[in-house]
């Protein structure tokens, strides 16, 4: 059998850049979708290192005819696309709602759930034509419970639970498993803007840690290695699920 072919959205950043390498050294065919395109060629290029075959893509994943162009370039590549990982986000900003811009609230929601959206709309039909394949979306603990000064980014990823759900019971019927993972804080850009976002406006970040009962944030690593295995690995029956990897943060 070839090797699996994935394509990896944000996947400059510090989640995806650890899911391409740990897909390289699987052996799999990667496309890295990112707006950034140096940061994809980086991530690319290490999981190339890793045993990979992968190439990088400039994409904006909130834009129509540029998802339809990345789900076309992994298929005329590679011959058809096996796994998708869903998984570019911004966070937005830490305000309270009444200080929260209405362009803010709409930014986040235009790439994190309209993102997720046209990522799923394209490739989709292309999962169907290979006739089997695994979806990972990235939502977050943030999708599964409220956090106040991240009302924007909260609610889009309740959204991506929502799309994930119906996603999984469209396409279940074809052989295909859609799941979110629900990553806790964790070591990236992302965490360190935010840490820096709360500083700045008089708050104290400790807080974040302090609520996780692993006693510390994950790193990008542990959410790149549950994403492989839904990807790769996870029987066809796991679908529809939402799975945390957060140090026991959302445990009930
Ligand atoms: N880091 C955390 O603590 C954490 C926790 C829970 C969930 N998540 C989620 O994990 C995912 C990855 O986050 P990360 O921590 O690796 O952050 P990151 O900022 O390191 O990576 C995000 C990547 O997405 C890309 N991106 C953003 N908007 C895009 C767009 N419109 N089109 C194409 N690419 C775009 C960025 O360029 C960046 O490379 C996100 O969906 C995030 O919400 C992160």
């Amino acid at each position: 059998m070839s090797a699996p072919v994935v394509i990896v959205t944000g996947g400059g950043g510090g989640i995806g850049r650890a899911t391409c390498i740990q897909l390289g050294a699987r052996g799999c065919a990667v496309l890295v979708v990112d707006r950034d395109l140096a940061a994809a060629e980086e991530s690319a290029r290490l999981a190339r290192e890793a045993g990979g075959d992968a190439v990088a893509h400039a994409a904006d994943v909130s834009d129509d005819a540029q998802v339809a162009g990345y789900v076309a370039a992994a298929e005329q590549r590679w011959g058809g696309i096996d796994g998708f990982f869903n998984n570019a986000g911004i966070e937005g900003p830490i305000a309270e709602i009444p200080d929260y811009g209405l362009a803010d609230f709409k930014l986040v929601f235009k790439i994190n759930v309209t993102g997720v959206f046209l990522g799923l709309k394209h490739v989709i039909p292309a999962l169907k034509r290979r006739g089997s394949g695994a979806i990972v979306n990235t939502a977050s603990q943030a999708g599964l419970r409220g956090v106040g000064g991240l009302s924007g980014y909260s609610a889009s990823k309740h959204a991506v639970i929502g799309l994930s759900r119906a996603a999984a019971l469209e396409t279940a019927p074809h052989g295909i498993r859609v799941n979110t993972l629900c990553p806790g804080p964790t070591s990236t850009r992302m965490m360190a803007n935010i840490h820096a976002a709360v500083s700045s406006a008089g708050g104290d970040p400790s807080g974040f840690v302090t609520r996780i009962p692993a006693g510390r944030y994950g790193e990008a690593a542990e959410i790149a290695t549950t994403a492989v295995f839904l990807l790769l690995d996870a029987p066809v029956f796991l679908t529809g699920a939402e799975i945390p990897v957060d140090g026991g943060m959302t445990t009930p």
